[in-house]
Parts: structure tokens; C-alpha cells; sequence
């Protein structure tokens, strides 16, 4: 079995540079399937799902490669063909973000049913009752959807969830609708925001990403566009993170402190010292910090995809610490593990409970899902003793080199 191993109890001081962002540079991919002739990507992050993502447009008919300096370049010039590939949508449920920009561009597409994940059962049907909204009929039979359209027409859309990824499949959709689209109850996301600034610089007319109202002017066409993709701010907050547990001090450059804000508040309000920059945030612990109390919520709430890693963070404070978790209904998992490293944690439905202990202690355990993969890594580094930590799989779905990026800063990992 493949693990990474961890000797804990090593400060980290220094400074690291943060990635592209995944959430961001999948959507960014999928559109670039409505784009007619070449967009080039720069900051992408080398991931296992950006290039399960990369294939999905390949086998659609478009040619996308990574090339060297993250750099990923897409060739639209062929007819996009149809059916999305079972084994790449079950492989990843991001690959669900192409039915939008096939069945705008082509009228008709069939991608199969993403399902279920670890942490939750994932439905899809607030981004199918948004497609019917602009006149996409959808069928579901043999475990795929088929989604088909005469006339895309723009009209209002109102999410009943501020879905990210409805959100973002139904403003990709309405770019080449006729007329307009108003997408109420919007997501907030940053990576929705570097999406919308994508498609505009291919030709969209879309305002108000960022708020809870996105308007979209439908255009008869979306030419290749460059855009850098925006920094990955789960990742920015994961390695925050690890300088502050480890009782260090840690820079992160090529991030956007803004949209690690409602993370940096709650780490403030722990009693750790938060600086930020135009493009970078740094901790510094001094002393034993305290337990908080967070709910994960869309943006501007704080994100569930850093609910693990600040659990990770709170079983060594000092006090006690409730978490709930609102978005998903199964992403208590690593709270298993970290029980397994000597923490304490009462699990009730959606709360957590978390009485901090002084220290973990280096055990052998496994990672279940992506973030709960950081969180470990994270308990790893404070933990008395080695930990081995197995699932690195999880772990490279979505993170640019985490132990190479630690490693850097003064962190006892080998693999
Ligand atoms: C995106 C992110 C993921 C993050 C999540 C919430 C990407 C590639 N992934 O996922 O990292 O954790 O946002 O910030 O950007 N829901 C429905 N019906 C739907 C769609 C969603 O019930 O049609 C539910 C989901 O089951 C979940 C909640 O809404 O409980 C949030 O999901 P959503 O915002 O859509 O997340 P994703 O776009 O899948």
C-alpha cells in the first residue's frame, strides 16, 4: 500500500505558493468546449481530476493538452461529439459540467449519471430544472441523461440552492441563448466569478457574478480566449493551516486573501495572528490557541471543503470546539481517523463536537475522501511520533503536490 509517512511535531516556518484552483480550472476546461479555435490556460494545477478533465474534452473531439509551465492549451476546431464517457463522469462528478456548454453548443447531449459520493449523495436536479428553464428537455434512461434542445432561450432561473455547479452549468448554457437569462439565488463562489470573466473574454455578456444575481445576454457565438486561472483558495487555507498547528509561522503567496476570508475571521477569533497582503496571508501561533465555533455555508460563508482541515486544526486547541456542517450530509469522515490520532470528537448528525486535547499521537490511518485527506496530513505534522497515512489517491484528485509543498517549509514527510 502506498502512504505517505509523517514524523510530527516539527514547526514550519517559511514561505509557499499556492496553486491554481481545481473548482475553477474544471468549469474553465468544460467551456472552453462552447469556444470556437484555441484558448490557452495558465496557472492550471497538475491534478489527477484536471486531467481526467483534459481526456473528457479529448474524447468529445477537443484537443487539450498540459504543457510545461501549467500550462494547458485547447484546440475547438472539429465537430464536438455528443456522449460523454461513463468511466470519466463516474470517475469524477465535475466531468457533469460539460452537459451545459454540449447541449448549448451542439443541442443535444447525453452524459451519464454522476452519482453519489463519500460525502454525500449529490443529486443533479437543480441544474436540470435550470436547463428546462432556457428550454433543454432532459430524458434519464440506462444511467445516462439526455438533454436536448430546439431553441435555447434565455429566461429567469431561480435555484431553490445556490448550487455551485448549477450555477455554473446553467451560465454556461444560457452564453449562447437567445435573449436574456437571470440566474436568481446564484452561487457566490470565487470560481464562479473567474468562470464568468472567462466567457466574457470569449465574446459573453455576463454581470453580477459574485452576487446572488447573475444576468446573462445570450451571444450567437464564444471565440478561444487566454485566461489565468484564479488561486486555489482551499489549498491557500490548507497550508495556513499547517503553519498554524504546528505552532509556526507561515507565508502564503499567490493567493487571494479576500476569498479566504470567512476562514481567516474564524482563525483570528482562535487567537491566531492573521497578516495579509494584495496577494498573500501569513499565521503565526503564539501559544496554545482556542476551540471556535463554525457552520459550513456557501460563500461568503465558510466553505465546506475547509470544515476537515479546521477540525484537524481545533483537536489541539484549547477548549471546546462545534462544527456544523450544512452542505453535505456525510463529510464527518476524517473525524473517525482523527479519533484514531488521540482526538476527541462527539459526532451528532450534522454537529461535531471537538474537546481539544494537547497533543495526537502518530498513528496509522486512512484518508476517505479529498479534504479529509489534507486534514490528515495536518494532524500528521502535530502528532507525536510517525504517522503513515494511506488513500493518497483521495489526496491527488486535488492537490498539487500538498507533502512536496510542505516539504518546502520544513515538514518530515517522505513517500
Ligand atoms: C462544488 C465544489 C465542491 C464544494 C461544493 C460546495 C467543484 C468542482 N466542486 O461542488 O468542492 O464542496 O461546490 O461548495 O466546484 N445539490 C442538490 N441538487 C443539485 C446540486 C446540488 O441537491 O442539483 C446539493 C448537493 O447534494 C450538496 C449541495 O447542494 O448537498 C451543494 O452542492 P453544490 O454547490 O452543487 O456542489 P458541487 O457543485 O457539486
Amino acid at each position: 500500500m502506498t502512504g505517505l509517512f509523517i514524523d510530527g511535531g516539527v514547526p514550519l516556518f517559511g514561505s509557499v505558493a499556492a496553486s491554481g484552483a481545481k473548482n475553477a480550472a474544471l468549469p474553465l476546461l468544460a467551456a472552453s468546449l462552447m469556444m470556437n479555435g484555441s484558448s490557452t490556460l495558465t496557472n492550471v494545477p497538475h491534478l489527477m481530476d484536471v486531467f481526467t478533465m483534459l481526456k473528457m474534452l479529448n474524447a468529445l473531439g477537443v484537443r487539450a493538452e498540459m504543457q510545461p509551465g501549467n500550462r494547458v492549451v485547447i484546440n475547438n476546431t472539429k465537430k464536438v461529439k455528443h456522449i460523454a464517457p461513463y468511466d470519466l463522469v463516474t470517475a469524477m462528478r465535475a466531468s457533469f459540467f460539460v452537459a451545459g456548454p454540449l447541449v448549448a453548443k451542439t443541442g443535444f447531449a447525453k452524459v451519464p449519471l454522476p452519482g453519489g459520493c463519500s460525502i454525500g449523495s449529490r443529486p443533479i436536479d437543480i441544474h436540470l430544472k435550470g436547463f428546462e428553464r432556457l428550454g433543454i428537455q432532459h430524458s434519464i434512461e440506462h444511467g445516462f441523461v439526455e438533454l436536448k434542445v430546439k431553441s435555447l432561450r434565455g429566461n429567469s432561473v431561480h435555484l431553490e440552492f445556490p448550487s455551485v455547479g448549477a450555477t455554473e452549468n446553467v451560465m454556461m448554457a444560457a452564453c449562447l441563448a437567445e435573449g436574456t437569462t437571470v440566474i436568481e439565488n446564484a452561487a457566490r463562489e470565487p470560481e464562479i466569478t473567474d468562470l464568468a470573466n472567462f466567457l466574457n473574454k470569449a465574446g459573453a455578456k455576463i454581470i453580477g457574478h459574485g452576487s446572488a444575481c447573475i444576468t446573462i445576454q445570450g451571444v450567437a457565438e464564444l471565440n478561444g480566449t487566454d485566461h489565468p486561472v484564479v488561486s486555489d483558495r482551499i489549498e491557500a487555507g490548507s497550508l495556513l493551516i499547517a503553519g498554524a498547528i504546528t505552532g509556526g509561522e507561515v507565508t502564503v503567496t499567490n493567493c487571494v486573501p479576500e476569498h479566504s476570508a470567512p476562514m481567516l475571521e474564524k482563525m483570528r477569533e482562535a487567537g491566531l495572528v492573521i497578516g495579509i497582503g494584495p496577494d498573500w496571508m501569513s499565521v503565526k501561533a503564539e501559544g496554545r490557541y482556542t476551540g471556535i465555533d463554525f457552520e459550513t455555508l456557501p460563500f461568503p460563508g465558510f466553505p465546506t471543503d475547509m470544515q476537515a482541515q479546521m477540525m484537524a486544526l481545533l483537536t489541539v486547541a484549547n477548549g471546546t470546539s462545534i462544527i456544523k456542517e450544512s452542505i453535505f450530509e456525510n463529510r464527518f469522515m476524517h473525524a473517525h481517523e482523527l479519533m484514531r490520532m488521540g482526538a476527541k470528537i462527539k459526532l451528532d448528525n450534522r454537529h461535531a463536537v471537538i474537546s481539544g486535547v494537547p497533543k495526537l499521537a502518530g498513528a496509522e490511518v486512512k484518508i476517505t475522501d479529498l479534504r479529509a485527506g489534507a486534514a490528515l496530513i495536518l494532524a500528521g505534522l502535530v502528532a507525536d511520533g510517525r504517522s503513515n497515512i494511506y488513500g493518497l489517491k483521495h489526496l491527488r484528485r486535488g492537490y498539487d503536490d500538498l507533502p512536496g509543498k510542505l516539504r518546502s517549509i520544513g515538514a518530515r514527510i517522505t513517500d
